[in-house]
């Protein structure tokens, strides 16, 4: 989808939403929250962005974008090169981070720009009368986004602040809020590496099935890339059989081999270069797929392959 650029506003110093509009007017696909799309930037690299509105609106789609000093670029050129009346290619809304339709009670736990799918989720569960504490970590009041919106009618009662000043462990007492397994709930959390850390720390004791994560990029301290040993892949529609190196990803064999595959993050985290195998034994990197996806799919970027060979259905 080309969509335009209706609104830019700046939530905090450093984060800004963009509201994206069909330019004609028409509904925009549904999508779940917790979804997500990929937006082309200017320069055509592509990045993922969480959906944050409530997902009954369907006349538009907002986006909130952390400018990262540290970042590979993407976020500086969304606040510094797009601007209001611009056309961006959109992809069609994706979900890697639904809520749970069993559960009872949902905790969504959100550090800084981590509150992005949050929000969404929040809309979504207000709109279903559902039961849920949205827990939401910033530094201080000056850099939480959607003040207005969450200390509104209807959200303000649901949403904790927690502000550490800046000091890591001074906030939101993870370790204590989880420290019971509650039947029925579950807890989903998205921000930065050390609240996500804390929080698996923390859930440890939980059932894997209640605790969701959303990451936007790999976990602190786990290796993606790379392996001990080389081997095979074999795309299926040709026969072509590559070598893939320890110290290369499978992504990046086939690209070089002129197969192409889509790809973003090249982390394991956005789902970009999810691929169907045939045959062998992938050894699964990401941080994505479920166990049943992961019985027919591999994430190419980061996942390297248990067996001698991998048969991609390519
Ligand atoms: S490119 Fe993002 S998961 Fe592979």
């Amino acid at each position: 989808m080309l969509l335009r650029v209706n609104a830019i506003n700046d939530e905090t110093p450093s984060i800004k939403t963009f509201e994206l509009v069909d330019p004609e007017g028409l509904d925009l696909p549904v999508f779940t929250a917790g979804g997500h799309v990929d937006l082309t930037l200017p320069d055509g690299q592509v990045r993922q962005y969480s959906l944050c509105n409530a997902p009954a609106e369907r006349q538009r789609y907002l986006l909130g974008v952390l400018r990262e000093t540290n970042g590979r670029g993407g976020s500086r050129q969304m606040h510094e090169r797009v601007a209001v009346g611009d056309l961006l290619p959109v992809s069609m809304p994706r979900n890697n981070f639904p809520l749970d339709g069993e559960a009872t009670r949902h905790l969504l736990i959100a550090g800084g720009i981590g509150v992005t799918p949050l929000m969404a989720m929040a809309h979504r569960l207000r709109a279903l009368g559902a039961d849920f504490v949205l827990h939401y970590c910033t530094r201080d009041a000056a850099q939480t986004a959607f003040r207005d919106l969450i200390s509104g009618d209807g959200m303000a009662s649901r949403v904790r602040l927690h502000h550490d000043g800046g000091v890591p462990g001074s906030g939101l007492d993870v370790a204590a809020l989880l420290a019971t397994v509650v039947p029925g709930t579950h807890v989903y959390c998205c921000g930065p590496a050390g609240l996500m850390a804390a929080v698996k720390a923390a859930s440890d004791h939980w059932p894997a099935g209640q605790i969701h994560f959303e990451h936007f990029a790999a976990p602190v301290g786990v290796a993606v890339l790379g392996g001990q040993d080389g081997f095979e892949v074999e795309i299926a529609s040709t026969g072509a059989v590559y070598c893939v190196p320890p110290d290369c990803s499978i992504l990046s064999v086939l690209l070089s081999e002129g197969v192409l595959v889509d790809s973003s993050c090249e982390a394991g985290v956005c789902g970009t270069c999810t691929t169907r195998y045939l045959s062998g034994e992938p050894d699964h990197r990401d941080f994505v797929l479920s166990n049943v996806e992961q019985r027919e799919h591999v994430m190419v970027c980061v996942s390297r392959a248990k067996s001698a060979r991998l048969v991609l259905d390519l």
